[in-house]
């Protein structure tokens, strides 16, 4: 394994170099080869992660459990019956308990903070499997998807389309500074980047050889890009604000018409998932104007989302095995 991470935690991806990036993507796509070749390593032997769902998961549970597994570690998943941070036990504690039992932790919730105080006491990596702010796992693997289509990660043109200040396209605004991307986050005024997202990417610009620009307007952003990439109008927590995020970006739907703005038909369509994009699901049918993106591209073939949602197994083994 290349990338040397031992004992360093993962909350927005800031914390590591582009090199050490570069390395943890070189094993995240050796990994995945020795997997499809039925090749298993112990890296993770006698290990035991602690897994923590304070909020629904499907992918990013699978890939921490998956991934462990295939390593040879235990996995103890706990979620928001059992610990109430904050409520009868503070943050710090329960790192501090956690710490003493684990080898590494894995949290998904709301406030960032939490997270934050998690690393700081826990003694072990913690890994950000989510907050309202950062999702930094998740900005792996589609590093490694752009990597695996395009051979290379500088000088890659993404646009971003939506929401524009949440937890995905902050660590893909992160993740292109870090690697040499050209992001454009097409975004209505109300929905750009703001406050602290804005402080960090301030930050990571010196000296990056990507850039972050962000426009309302759609036909700008997506002009020339290799990939466009979506995620939904409302995220875990905001679910009051559906109706008001229909009205401000219904006209920002991923379909054909909104793809043929890059000007090229090559163009590859990403989604962290799970993606509103047809009628067969509840929510839909109660919400036929929530759906971000169309079936036409989700399912057409300029769409990677799955080998995108595979990666984040890949990515998440390399990155447990190197930090721990
Ligand atoms: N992309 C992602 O984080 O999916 P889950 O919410 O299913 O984990
Ligand atoms: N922005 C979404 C991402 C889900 C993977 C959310 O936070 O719900």
């Amino acid at each position: 394994m290349r990338a040397n991470l031992k004992g360093r935690s993962c909350l927005t991806l800031e914390e590591f170099s582009a090199d050490e990036i570069g390395n943890l993507l070189d094993d995240a796509l050796s990994l995945k080869a020795d997997k499809r070749a039925r090749v298993f390593g112990r890296h993770l032997a006698h290990r035991n992660i602690c897994l923590i769902f304070l909020k629904p998961s499907c992918r990013t549970r699978v890939a921490f459990a998956v991934a462990a597994a295939d390593e040879g570690a235990h996995v103890e998943i706990l979620s928001k019956d059992d610990l109430r941070f904050g409520v009868k036990e503070t943050v710090k504690d329960i790192a501090r308990v956690l710490g003493r039992m684990f080898d590494g932790i894995a949290f998904r919730g709301f406030d960032h903070a939490i997270v934050e105080a998690l690393a700081e006491h826990a003694s072990v990596p913690v890994w950000n499997a989510l907050s309202d702010e950062h999702h930094p796992t998740q900005a792996l693997a589609d590093l490694m998807i752009l990597r695996e289509e395009f051979g290379h990660l500088r000088g890659l043109k993404l646009a971003y389309v939506g929401d524009g200040r949440n937890n995905v396209v902050t660590s893909l605004a992160v993740a292109s500074l870090k690697m040499g991307i050209d992001l454009s986050i097409v975004a209505p005024p109300e929905l750009q980047p703001n406050g602290a997202m804005v402080a960090q990417l301030e930050r990571l610009k010196i000296g990056s050889t990507g850039s972050v620009r962000v426009t309302a307007d759609a036909a700008e952003g997506l002009a020339g890009a290799h990939a466009v990439y979506s995620d939904v109008w409302v995220s875990m927590g905001e679910e009051a604000l559906l109706e008001t995020r229909i009205a401000q970006l219904r006209h920002l739907k991923v379909t054909p018409q909104l793809m043929a703005l890059t000007g090229k038909a090559e163009t590859i369509y990403l989604h962290c998932l799970p993606a509103l994009h047809d009628l067969d699901t509840e929510f839909a049918r109660a919400h036929p104007d929530a759906c971000e993106v169309d079936d036409a591209v989700f399912e057409g073939p300029q769409s990677r989302v799955f080998d995108q949602a595979e990666n984040r197994m890949h990515t998440i083994k390399a990155l447990m095995v190197a930090s721990i």
